[in-house]
């Protein structure tokens, strides 16, 4: 049967990975998929998860299933983290919520919920985005199309190209934004931008559809909520896309929310049956361990303390790796000032550097990263930075 099926390329994330894995050079960087690594180039279990898996382990009494929203502590923790404690929102019982198995998951629902309300649904999504999101809101049937939003040459958001081309929209539109640092440019709007988003979305009516999967990469756990909260507090409807991925450190235990956003707290109760319904057309119940954990930890003021506390460590590490990275640039003699990268915010950004250059860099120095030259700043550490550099300097 299958034979008819078309041989499909291999993922370049997957490709890079295992072309790295083969790479004999004992000096080989890593700079290509997107988890946090740490000094040592591991990805550790945070100290808050590993206390929170000991208290599960002893708390937990059955593996019967979970409900198909999920843990309602999972869920309530996790809106106010997104949503703020004072949340309006929150207090008019206008927000339906699901655990879901990852950001992907949460995306992936979102979107088969926004293919329920309508035909030919179209979803702007920016120029680059994540290239997951295409295939996650292309598979539920919705037409997506682009606003321009990063401009290589100018090392930053094209914010008037975004707004001009966001204008064209209308109600029954929806428009993707990252919650905060952007995936893959790490060019994030600016508060005074986001203002001008949300007055743009009352104008036009379109629905915000936010994607958020590295809250605390940023600016801090509450500084990166800026943008979801204006827009959540201010408009009728708005849908997000949570993982605790990153964040929690939670990868494979596949732990995210999608929300809803109503206008009214009726249509709420509507919502909150039509998602548990299209989750029940797919997977039925969330996985429990990563949100059970994630309750646990944000339940317990001392375990979300060390839990912040990590989170902040992260931040500053990858920011301190940034600088460092754009020192090292300049020390060996880079005949460009990459001093864009101090700016940018969370774990990727865009080294603005041609494919031809990428390719070099990697056959020549095994540094390894995708070729629109989106590298993953974790995987950047004190032993490999200087060599980084003078690869980098190099090809340019
Ligand atoms: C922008 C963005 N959204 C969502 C996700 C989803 O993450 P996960 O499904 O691992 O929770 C990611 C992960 O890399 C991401 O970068």
């Amino acid at each position: 049967m299958f034979e008819v099926l078309p041989q499909l390329a291999p993922d370049p994330i997957l490709g890079l990975s295992a072309a790295y894995r083969e790479d004999t050079n004992s000096a080989k960087i890593d700079l290509g998929v997107g988890v946090y690594k740490d000094e040592q180039g591991n990805t550790p279990i945070m100290t808050s998860v590993a206390k929170a898996q000991q208290i599960l382990l002893e708390r937990e009494t059955t593996k019967t299933y979970i409900t198909p929203q999920g843990h309602q502590g999972y869920i309530d923790g996790m809106l106010e983290l997104l949503l703020g404690k004072n949340s309006k929102v929150l207090m008019a019982d206008r927000v339906a919520a699901v655990q879901a198995p990852g950001g992907c998951g949460a995306l992936r629902i979102l979107s088969e919920l926004l293919a329920r309300c309508g035909d030919n649904m179209k979803v702007w999504v920016s120029d680059p985005t994540w290239a997951n999101h295409i295939p996650l809101i292309g598979s539920a049937g919705l037409t997506i199309e682009t606003y321009p939003y990063f401009d290589k040459k100018s090392e930053g958001i094209n914010f008037d190209a975004m707004m001009d081309t966001l204008k064209q929209t209308g109600k029954g539109d929806i428009v993707l934004l990252h919650g905060c640092c952007h995936n893959p440019t790490g060019a994030d709007l600016t508060n005074a931008q986001w203002d001008e988003v949300l007055k743009l979305a009352q104008e036009k009516g379109f629905l915000p559809f936010i994607d958020v999967a590295y809250l605390g990469f940023g600016d801090g756990l509450e500084e990166d909520a800026y943008g979801i909260r204006l827009l959540a507090e201010n408009l009728p409807e708005v849908i997000i896309a949570a993982s605790c991925s990153k964040n929690f450190g939670l990868y494979r235990e596949r732990t995210g929310l999608a929300a809803i956003i109503t206008e009214t707290s009726a249509t709420k109760k509507i919502a909150q049956g039509q998602i548990q319904s299209v989750a029940r057309g797919i997977y039925s119940m969330p996985p429990s361990w990563g949100g059970a954990l994630v309750d646990i930890i944000l339940a317990d003021n001392s375990l979300k303390t060390e839990w912040m506390s990590e989170v902040n460590e992260m931040r500053n590490r990858m920011q301190s790796l940034r600088t460092m990275l754009v020192e090292k640039l300049a020390e060996n003699g880079a005949n460009r000032d990459f001093s864009f990268l101090n700016t940018q915010k969370g774990m990727f950004s865009f080294l603005c550097i041609s494919p031809e250059q990428v390719r070099e860099v990697r056959s020549k120095h095994s540094v390894y990263f995708v070729d629109s030259s989106r590298v993953n700043i974790a995987g950047i550490n004190q032993q490999n930075v200087d060599a980084l550099a003078k690869a980098l300097v190099s090809v340019l």
